[in-house]
């Protein structure tokens, strides 16, 4: 393992970019920014660089990785039997946050799809990632799960890549915040009927409207797909987080507030009574941000406040379960597997 190159500051990004290709080219691991989270790269090519993800993330091997390329016309040189309704959605949502399961073609290594014979394929929509591929050229891909710890939160920013990721890489390629912040969205084909293996970036009704039928969102005839992203505990920050309906929030709070608790509320509305404060106080015992109410907007921040709160060390933290709707759904997922043991309804 080496250890990460720092960025000179006159280093222009384009030359960031190319020293990225090059590193990849030579087998090495970077971190680079997509619209939805950062990634941490191999090339394809490269198996020790792409079991290295593995050793560094401490994901289980036989977790399949997402292949990223750039150009769509090469589309057949990664998959097989791509049904009309699959190129109809790569036509409508790529570049963008849609991963694509197909059968996966021969230029697709074992080592890649933890020994499926199906592959995750997306052209993320990000200037630096693109350039990035392109740089590196035809026929060529950059795979990736998210630059975190297997189980952890994504990061959304530079900023939030941990020590244990940041040493174990040769370079972190920073795009600035990721416009979309939630992972994208995992449709598979592999079956008679397309089939949602994760809610994220692109909203369900989008794709089902594209589609012009309904989707299956149940995973229960579908456990020979490895997905960890669809593990119960999963995307967690290492605070407890708990999330609680709006009419039981302010209990759980005064709860908190008599036993002493240091805490962070996510809330979505304005009725909650907290007691005053002192700014003088070195340490807060309880801070509030109010969320947005656009769920895009909200899927957008959600990471960066729990990671900025996850540094805080409080002893919990506590979110307003936001509503019931369908265009919630990417974001009731994540929090739901954030909280685990501890969602509250
Ligand atoms: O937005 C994203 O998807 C980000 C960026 C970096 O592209 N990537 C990401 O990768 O979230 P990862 O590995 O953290 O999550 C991808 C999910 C995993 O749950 C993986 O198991 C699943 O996609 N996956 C990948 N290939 C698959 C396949 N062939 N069949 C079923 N699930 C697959
Ligand atoms: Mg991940």
């Amino acid at each position: 393992m080496t250890t990460t190159t720092s960025i000179a500051k006159t280093e222009s990004l384009t030359e960031q970019i190319f020293k990225a290709a090059t590193l990849l080219q030579a087998g090495k691991n970077i971190v680079f920014p997509t619209e939805t989270v950062y990634g941490l790269g191999a090339d394809i090519t490269h198996s020790a660089a792409v079991n290295r993800i593995f050793q560094i993330k401490e994901r289980p091997i036989t977790h399949p990785l997402i292949v990223h390329f750039a150009d769509l016309e090469q589309i057949s040189y990664w998959a097989e039997n791509i049904p009309s309704q699959a190129k109809k959605l790569m036509e409508y949502f790529w570049p963008g946050p849609l991963t694509i399961i197909l059968p996966k073609s021969r230029h697709v290594p074992y080592y890649v799809t933890g020994g499926q014979d199906t592959v995750g394929l997306r052209i993320p929509d990000h200037p630096v990632a693109i350039t990035l591929m392109k740089i590196l050229g035809l026929q060529k891909a950059v795979v990736a799960p998210s630059a975190n710890r297997f189980g952890r939160l994504s990061p959304t920013a530079a900023t939030h890549i941990s020590d244990e990721i940041r040493s174990n890489v040769d370079m972190i390629l920073d795009g600035g915040s990721c416009k979309v912040g939630l992972e994208s969205t995992i449709i598979s084909f592999c079956d008679l009927q397309p089939i949602l293996l994760r809610p994220g970036g692109i909203p369900l009704n989008s794709i089902e409207e594209i589609l012009k039928q309904n989707i299956t969102t149940s995973l229960s005839h579908n456990n020979n797909v490895r997905t960890p992203g669809m593990l119960a505990s999963h995307y967690a920050p290492r605070t407890p987080l708990e999330v609680w309906p709006t009419e039981t929030l302010q209990h759980r709070i005064n709860e908190l507030l008599n036993q002493k608790y240091r805490f962070a509320i996510l809330s979505l509305s304005d009725s909650l009574h907290l007691p005053y404060q002192t700014t003088e106080k070195p340490v807060k015992r309880f801070e509030c941000y109010r969320m947005p109410s656009d769920p895009i907007d909200y899927a957008h921040c959600l990471y960066a406040k729990l990671h900025q709160l996850d540094n805080k060390r409080y002893d919990r933290l506590l979110i307003e379960m936001p509503p019931d709707l369908p265009n919630w759904l990417a974001v009731h997922d994540r929090l739901q597997r954030a909280s685990y043991h501890f969602v509250m309804r």
